[in-house]
């Protein structure tokens, strides 16, 4: 199997990579102890070894069907394609970044809230359709003390009028919106640049 199951997420099986049952949900790259006990970073791929920062990328509901979802207004990219293209940037801006996502406000919370033990120094945000409806996910974001970028692949300003309010923006140190996948990468660079100067 591709990477771990992520806190909460006991049932449910992964029909492919980001194809999965209603009640389960994914991680890529996780933190595990080595045999002295020392948190080492494996990302999924093969590698394993040390990282500095490390960015928490979370997805929220229906985001494990972009590709076919809608590419008129979401694009033709994967998640895995947006993973894959994370990796890429997170490497040369020196971050590694844990990439998750779940169909269920309640696992975004607990991942939310796990964060800062997990030992990230940041989080990327597309909470999908609860950016416009949770309370949950902004509490959850505003205990969490990380710095926090929120992220839309649409331009969700130009859309129906429900989608222009976002609960997470509360939360967010700043928000992407119409870039399309390359949103996260922008993402990313910000996050770098104020974990650079210290936030
Ligand atoms: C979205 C915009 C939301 O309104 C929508 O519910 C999504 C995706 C985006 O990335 O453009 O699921 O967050």
């Amino acid at each position: 199997m591709y990477g771990d199951r992520g806190p909460g997420c006991q049932r449910g099986a992964p029909t492919s990579r980001y194809s999965y049952s209603a009640d389960a949900c994914y991680t890529t790259g996780v933190s595990k102890p080595d045999q002295s006990g020392k948190q080492v970073y494996h990302d999924g791929q093969g590698y394993q070894g040390e990282m500095t920062a490390k960015i928490l990328v979370l997805n929220g509901p229906n985001l494990n069907m972009l590709g076919t979802r809608e590419p008129e207004i979401y694009g033709a990219q994967t998640l895995g394609d947006i993973e894959a293209a994370c990796r890429t940037t997170a490497t040369s801006l020196g971050l590694a970044v844990e990439f998750r996502q779940s169909n269920i406000e309640g696992v975004l919370v607990d991942w939310i809230q796990q964060a800062p033990k997990g030992g990230f120094a940041g989080l990327v945000i597309n909470a999908g359709a609860y950016t416009h409806t949770s309370v949950a996910v902004l509490d959850a974001l505003l205990s969490c003390d990380l710095p926090v970028i929120e992220v839309h692949l649409s331009n969700i300003f130009q859309r129906e009028e429900f989608r222009h309010h976002s609960y997470i923006s509360k939360a967010a140190r700043g928000v992407i919106c119409g870039f399309g996948g390359h949103g996260y990468r922008l993402a990313l660079e910000g996050l770098a640049e104020l974990l650079n100067k210290g936030n």
